[in-house]
């Protein structure tokens, strides 16, 4: 068994994040150091409840847990509740969560996490880039101690915010634009990638089929997140989009990527929030990224499911706490 990767995922909770968030609590080679939240799929104070709601589930009572920026750094805030509905968090039924937020700003927390930590440390986004472009602008004493991003957002080809762009940069561009200009090494699975992690029927089953509270939970929020996908947008199955920037982290050969150059358009009157991934180079700009092209489907679910089950925890319950929640 290799040294577990030390991540650190920044989030808007929201059915997939909740997903990424229990796939890092329950595979081994990655080691949750925290769970930062951000304003996207919902506003900050609601993905910061759901980010409490899925850790408590997870059984992560000891993995801290910090809001960061409620509202982008330029536009105006304009959350996803026709996907992921009035709470952020639509369809199940949670249990009170068991774990508050630190009161420190998740920027001072990443900054702390990896100033201290004796390893670099990877930067799973999968939401709006604020909080990253925050970190990198006031602390670019700590760039160096980044391992890596890799984020969920954008897109090789369409968007699905609007038909250029995809709802994490399109939310924030001018932070996305800071990030995939900062340097710091990245790896972009945009929906290009992310459409083909379906969870279809047969993937809902064997969450239910693990009868614990977290199948019970990745069931339930499956199944709603499949009412939203095939009333929006005709999906036959919902793509589960952030789970697999950390199943890149996991095992990057889960993932199949290739090196180009990103750039995130900010002017269009059209495409603005684009992120606009030269793929053969025609430009000839250095590339600043990996993009992802391909995913393992089945071996992912395999994972995703693997993970889930490793929580444990009762019909009734959630998993066993881990610690008594003073963590780092
Ligand atoms: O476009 C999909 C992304 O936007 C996912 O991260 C989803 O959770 C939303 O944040
Ligand atoms: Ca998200």
């Amino acid at each position: 068994m290799s040294v577990p990767v030390p991540i650190v995922i920044d989030c808007d909770p929201g059915h997939d994040d909740a997903l990424a968030i229990l796939l890092a609590a329950g595979d081994p080679a990655v080691d949750l150091l925290a769970v930062t939240t951000v304003a996207g799929n919902q506003t900050l104070d609601k993905t910061t409840l759901n980010a409490l709601r899925v850790c408590t589930v997870a059984g992560l009572t000891e993995v801290p847990v910090a809001a960061g920026c409620a509202s982008p750094l330029v536009e105006p805030l304009r959350v996803a509740e026709d996907v992921h509905g009035v709470s952020g968090l639509d369809g199940p039924r949670f249990p009170a969560p068991a774990v508050v937020a630190r009161p420190e700003h998740a920027v001072d927390l990443l900054a702390r996490i990896l100033a201290g930590h004796p390893e670099p440390v990877t930067l799973v986004p999968t939401a709006p880039l604020t909080n990253i472009a925050l970190l990198l602008t006031r602390h670019p004493e700590v760039a160096g101690r980044i391992g890596e991003i890799v984020l969920m957002g954008g897109s090789t080809e369409r968007g699905n915010t609007t038909p250029a762009a995809e709802f994490n940069i399109h939310t924030d561009p001018e932070a996305a634009d800071i990030v995939f200009r900062s340097g710091v090494p990245l790896t972009m699975c945009g929906l290009n990638v992310t459409h083909q992690a379906l969870a279809t029927p047969e993937v809902v089953a064997r969450f239910e089929a693990l009868g614990t509270e977290p199948g019970r939970i990745c069931a339930e929020l499956l199944g709603f997140f499949a009412g939203t996908y095939r009333r929006l947008w005709g999906f036959p199955a919902p793509p589960v989009h952030d789970p697999v920037a950390v199943a890149r982290v996991l095992d990057p050969g889960l993932v199949t990527c290739v090196d180009a150059h990103v750039a995130v358009e900010l002017h269009g009157r059209h495409t603005r929030g684009a992120t606009v991934v030269d793929l053969h180079g025609t430009l000839g700009r250095p590339p600043n990224a990996r993009v992802a092209v391909a995913l393992r489907t089945d071996a992912f679910w395999d994972r995703m499911v693997a993970a889930v089950a490793a929580l444990g925890g009762g019909p009734g319950r959630g998993a066993p706490a881990t610690g008594d929640g003073t963590g780092p």
